[in-house]
């Protein structure tokens, strides 16, 4: 049984981060164990930027999107150097076991401490929706629904002018976003880095439905498929359609977390704490069918993340 562990937040922010570490804290200290919260991810571990954590210091978060602890990207914990001295940073204040918050660079990060001999457990908190072994990241719910609110926006003004919108997404080499919001927000078409897709038939397509009466279309373009700026060009240059670019960039990352990635937040929370706590290292908590799962560390840093075919399928069938 440890009595000392430590939770942080590390890579892109993501609404739920908060949650999560709320849930940790509140439930550690339940649990009768000590835990402390480390600044700006590996870069606080690195710099010995962490401080002990109560109850109130978690007050006040739940509703609140980016995460309070802070988060970075971190050059010197590529290191071996660097990783030895985050871990004696640890080990100096007697933090037996980490709950690392993140992405799949935290995950890799989160395996290769590790092995420095500290137990860690991960929770999969991106927008992205790219790490293997879970349905859902902490975040992605969030960031799909504030797509699908600028999808519907841009709805409107593309229906008065007639128009072509070409609606740029994040999610890295991940069509995951662009998918799912493409299909709730009824978008024409979407092309995602999963996917390839020939520029020249997209724009006989747009070309073709809008002769036969559509009046306007939205175009969904992952930023892994390629930029909406180019793309929008291309399509004037070769339909002739009027047409006009969006990049909605950071702020899908902000906001106040859905009410789903609240409880995917803090059930995996929960689960992430006890198990650390008994002594469960190198694992990471998702979601699968609705319940919780334990994934290995090297099997979701392992595998690559794919898209569910079948929903582009249905997003293509009901964009007709
Ligand atoms: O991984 C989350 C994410 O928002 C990606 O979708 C995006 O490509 C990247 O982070 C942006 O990173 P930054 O905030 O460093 O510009």
């Amino acid at each position: 049984m440890l009595k000392r562990i430590a939770v942080m937040t590390s890579g892109g922010d993501s609404p739920g981060m908060n949650a999560a570490i709320r849930a940790v804290v509140r439930v550690a200290i339940h649990e009768g164990v000590e835990v402390w919260g480390i600044y700006n991810g590996y870069a606080g571990m690195y710099e010995d930027k962490m401080v002990q954590l109560d109850s109130r210091s978690v007050g006040d978060i739940l509703q609140r999107g980016g995460t309070f602890l802070g988060t970075a990207r971190c050059e010197e914990f590529r290191t071996t150097e660097g990783r030895q001295r985050a871990f004696e940073n640890l080990r100096r204040h007697g933090i037996e076991g980490v709950v690392i918050i993140g992405g799949d660079g935290s995950m890799t990060g989160a395996e290769l401490l590790s092995d420095l001999g500290i137990a860690v457990v991960g929770l999969p908190g991106t927008i992205d929706n790219d790490i293997w072994g879970t349905d859902y990241t902490i975040g992605f719910d969030t960031a799909t629904n504030t797509v699908v609110d600028a999808i519907n926006k841009l709805r409107d003004t593309a229906s008065s002018h007639g128009r072509v919108i070409v609606v740029e997404v994040m999610g890295r080499n991940s069509g995951w976003i662009a998918m799912t919001a493409g299909l709730a927000g009824g978008a024409e078409h979407i092309l995602i880095p999963e996917i390839s897709v020939n520029l020249d038939e997209l724009c006989e397509k747009l070309r073709q439905s809008h002769d036969s009466g559509k009046k306007y279309s939205v175009v969904v373009v992952a930023e892994g498929a390629g930029s909406a700026v180019e793309i929008g060009k291309k399509i004037v240059d070769c339909s002739g359609l009027d047409t006009r670019v969006s990049v909605l960039g950071h702020i899908q990352r902000g906001g106040s977390p859905s009410v789903f990635d609240r409880i995917l937040a803090s059930t995996l929370g929960e689960h992430a704490t006890l198990a650390l706590i008994s002594g469960i290292s190198n694992v990471m908590f998702g979601s699968r069918s609705g319940g919780v799962v334990t994934i290995d560390l090297a099997d979701a840093i392992g595998h690559k993340r794919t898209i569910d075919p079948s929903m582009f399928r249905l997003a293509n069938l009901l964009s007709k």
